[in-house]
């Protein structure tokens, strides 16, 4: 096979804790994450060039080896010692960049299943997660994707019952924010409120959907910044409209809500995005590997 579409689908972060500095620099986390059905789509040609492009829909996006999905190609080629395949990446773009949505994250790892399954490599997906480490915190997540409890530096995965069905409004406000700023300003903060990430992991383990609602929390959305003022709009918008439980997702500045069912989403969807410009009516999902 040297043609693969593969879909690449963004994560939302049900909880959200950071619970220490580490010696590396980066923090300790304790994350539960989701994956949902809004996702970019990443086409790969197999060559035989050595070299690695990239194309996107999205003109700010690098289109070099600094792009995410490069970088991910150039890690499995170099894991097999393969010198002379090269790899044309097409990337069409729907998940807002720099939103707390790891879209990047989420193209990496799917470079790294497609090729995986194009080659024919059979790396067992931990090894795929190891590769992703190496790209970003968040990509090894996405590597096998669905629903998952994260720590250490978000890298540390356990693979957790799917999610009941459900319907989920994202909503993107009109800026991005710097994830490395928002670290550093929660770092500065003596004591903060932690989500009961054992409660939310007890109702996930039990299908329960309103449980997982009420306990939606994250450790960044009441740190000072742009994104504060919008996702307190945002959600109490989406509370009017009937969600069971809202959050920021990641350093922000996405916020979303979950729903009943998708028929709620999509009306409460419709009612926000005459103010926002970017809503999504999504569901819970997962890449197949
Ligand atoms: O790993 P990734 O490149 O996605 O991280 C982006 C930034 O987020 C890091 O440079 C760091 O400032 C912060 N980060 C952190 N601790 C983590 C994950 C990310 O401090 N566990």
């Amino acid at each position: 096979m040297n043609k693969i579409t593969a879909k690449a689908y963004a994560k939302l972060n049900l909880s959200l804790d950071v619970t220490g500095t580490r010696p590396d620099g980066y923090h300790e986390m304790c994350m539960l994450m989701q994956s949902v059905d809004l996702c970019d789509e990443v086409k790969i040609l197999l060559t035989h060039t050595g070299e690695i492009r990239i194309r996107t829909n999205f003109r700010f996006l690098p289109s070099d080896g600094r792009n995410i999905a490069v970088k991910a190609a150039r890690a499995f080629f170099d894991e097999l010692g393969e010198r002379a395949l090269g790899a044309d990446i097409t990337l069409k773009k729907r998940i807002p960049v720099c939103a707390g949505l790891g879209g990047g994250s989420s193209d990496a790892a799917a470079v790294l299943r497609a090729l995986n399954t194009m080659l024919e490599a059979k790396l067992p997906p931990a090894k795929l997660e190891q590769l992703g480490r190496t790209l970003g915190s968040d990509v090894p997540f996405c590597v096998r994707g669905g629903t998952q409890l994260a720590v250490g530096r978000g890298d540390e995965l356990r693979i957790l019952p799917p999610l009941p069905d459900c319907g989920v409004v994202i909503c993107k406000p009109p800026f991005s924010v710097s994830t490395p700023e928002l670290f550093r300003r929660i770092d500065g903060r003596k004591g903060h409120t932690h989500p009961d990430t054992e409660g939310m992991l007890e109702a996930i383990e039990r299908g329960e959907l309103r449980g997982v609602a009420q306990r939606l929390f994250n450790v960044f959305e009441d740190v000072p910044g742009r994104h504060r003022g919008a996702a307190a709009e945002i959600k109490s918008r989406l509370l009017d409209l009937g969600a069971m439980g809202t959050a920021m997702s990641g350093t922000g500045p996405s916020v979303f809500g979950v729903f009943e069912n998708m028929e709620q989403a999509e009306h409460a969807r419709k009612a926000l995005s005459q103010r926002w410009r970017d809503c999504f009516a999504v569901r819970p999902a997962a890449p197949e590997l």
